[in-house]
């Protein structure tokens, strides 16, 4: 049960620098089919939904290329994450953990990845299955999926698989 500031118990918050040290430019907004954070799928493995993800006209030609891939590599900004967790709880894992050893939304600064199926591209506008965000959600970068060099398939994450 978490405390009135939102904290469970065993986990730690900091104070957080005073400034920034790097600006970010949103290039798109994400558009799911999950209205808020309670409704999205934990990972985007969890859900074949297809999302759109809208690209702002300014960065247009920056999608010269992209069509001929069959995944992406998106990266988004989780703007309701609070971001002054360092040791966190995640209700369906119970036990606290490292934030730098979790996948949660909840970190410095909240960007998450998910790797994607690419369905379609009209124009600004890309089909995709494999997201896990609330729509409208901040997108920030995309790139192309290597499978030969992104994908180590005997990769161990130890505290989840002994769970
Ligand atoms: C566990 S995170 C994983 C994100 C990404 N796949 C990753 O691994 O970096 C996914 C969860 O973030 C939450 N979430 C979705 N959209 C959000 C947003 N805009 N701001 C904060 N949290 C969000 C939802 O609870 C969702 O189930």
């Amino acid at each position: 049960m978490a405390d009135d500031a939102g904290i469970r118990p065993g986990e730690i918050k900091v104070e957080l620098p005073q400034g920034f040290d790097a600006g970010l430019y949103f290039i798109g907004r994400i558009r799911t089919p999950w209205p808020t954070r309670d409704d999205c799928p934990k990972n985007g493995r969890e859900s074949d939904a297809v999302c759109t993800i809208e690209v702002d006209p300014r960065y247009a030609a920056a999608l010269a290329g992209v069509a001929s891939s069959t995944h992406l590599l998106v990266l988004y900004w989780m703007d309701e994450a609070r971001r002054d967790l360092v040791v966190q709880a995640p209700r369906h894992y119970g036990e606290p953990r490292g934030t730098f050893a979790l996948r949660s939304p909840v970190r410095p600064n909240p960007i998450a990845a998910s790797v994607v199926k690419l369905v379609q591209v009209e124009d600004l506008r890309l089909s995709v299955v494999g997201l896990d965000c609330r729509d409208g959600t901040p997108l920030i970068d995309l790139k192309p999926y290597f499978a030969s060099t992104d994908a180590v398939p005997d990769a161990v994450v130890g505290w989840h698989a002994k769970r």
